[in-house]
């Protein structure tokens, strides 16, 4: 991929329901000498006109997929005149796909492109010249509300981000990202995840802000060992331990922001273990979140949750997001002391 050659394109970034204001502001902070105007919102992606390099969009965290947008597809014979054929002659000369290696000549795969499939992909071949290579793609056609887009795979989530080992319910980094922007994280303050998993939510705070302690703990050894993997990978300074989260490790008063995806009971937990654990997780928090501490818990398990931080006398609701995501709607709280809580608790260091 050329980063650097200035293209100008109609791209469509896919993120979450519930992130896409995030996306947007993102994209007005874009630097490096491009201009990014929002053309339509959806309820998870925007259509947006680039001018610049797609450098711009190399280090964003609030979208997953990068495409062209071709246009309504009626027939694949679109492919080869009209107004999707103009598009995707533009897009090889001076968009997005010029600047992708080999072109205009490119590898690609089809996704689900419903009847479409095989015309689309001789027409490709034959037509354009691309190879079919569904192994080694470097685009990936498909059908999002009838318009024909096209993936470009260098800006997806996993190239941008880098190696990153997962669990079932690892959270997705576009997920963790928003959980991030709601904790609101200042420059040196002590971060925990007390769910940690492979520590997703923990490398997006340090890949967004600048914590000056970054402590994760999570039940499970498998995950314990995904989550120093991932740092290791990004040389980046988690510490981890295994923990129950009903018995933390932490002093009292300690942690000044906490972001966890607790167990929803659908992939991880039940419904009855979380009424006993989603108490004693948020007595732990009242005792290791300092006066001035932000909590920000994600979970499914909604009425529990809320139900929960409104026996514990010394936290309180501010503030509630809700995702779309994997199928779920997922609800972010951000939680603070009660008031006349803050004063009488103070920061204390922690020595990992
Ligand atoms: C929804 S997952 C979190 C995923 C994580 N954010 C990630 O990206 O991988 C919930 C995690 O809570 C952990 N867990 C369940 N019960 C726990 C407990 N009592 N104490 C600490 N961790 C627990 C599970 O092992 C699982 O990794």
């Amino acid at each position: 991929m050329d980063w650097d050659t200035a293209v100008t394109d109609h791209l469509v970034l896919r993120s979450l329901r519930g992130a896409v204001d995030y996306l947007a502001e993102e994209l007005r902070d874009v630097s490096g000498g491009a201009r990014i105007n929002v053309l339509r919102r959806h309820h998870d992606r925007l259509d947006v006109e680039l001018s610049g390099p797609l450098s711009a969009l190399r280090g964003l965290h609030f979208y997953s997929e990068c495409a062209v947008d071709l246009g309504v597809l009626t027939d694949a014979g679109d492919l080869s005149a009209g107004p999707l054929a103009d598009r995707l002659r533009h897009s090889l000369s001076s968009g997005a796909l010029s600047a992708m290696d080999g072109a205009p000549e490119l590898r690609f795969r089809v996704g689900d492109l419903g009847d479409a499939r095989w015309q689309v992909r001789d027409r490709l071949t034959d037509a354009w010249g691309w190879v079919n290579s569904p192994r080694h793609w470097q685009v990936n056609l498909d059908l999002v509300e009838g318009r024909l887009l096209v993936t470009l795979g260098d800006l997806h989530l996993t190239r941008r981000q880098g190696r990153l080992e997962r669990l079932p319910a690892s959270t997705t980094p576009v997920l963790a990202a928003a959980l991030v922007r709601l904790a609101k994280i200042p420059d040196g303050v002590s971060l925990l995840d007390p769910f940690c998993g492979a520590g997703t939510n923990l490398l997006l705070a340090h890949a967004m802000a600048a914590p000056g302690l970054i402590l994760g703990s999570d039940l499970r050894a498998d995950a314990v060992r995904q989550a120093r993997q991932n740092a290791s990978y990004r040389t980046a300074p988690l510490h981890v331990v295994r923990a129950d989260a009903v018995r933390q490790p932490w002093p009292d008063a300690s942690v000044q922001r906490v972001i966890a995806n607790l167990p929803f009971g659908k992939r991880v937990g039940s419904h009855g273990a979380n009424r006993t654990l989603y108490p004693g997780f948020l007595r732990e928090l009242d005792r290791v979140l300092t006066g001035d501490g932000r909590a920000v818990l994600l979970t499914e398990d909604k009425r529990l949750l809320v139900d929960t931080v409104q026996r514990t006398r010394g936290l309180r609701i501010v503030k509630e997001a809700t995702f779309g995501s994997g199928g779920g709607h997922p609800t972010a709280y951000v939680v603070v002391r009660s008031r006349g809580q803050a004063r009488r608790r103070s920061r204390r260091p922690i020595a990992p």
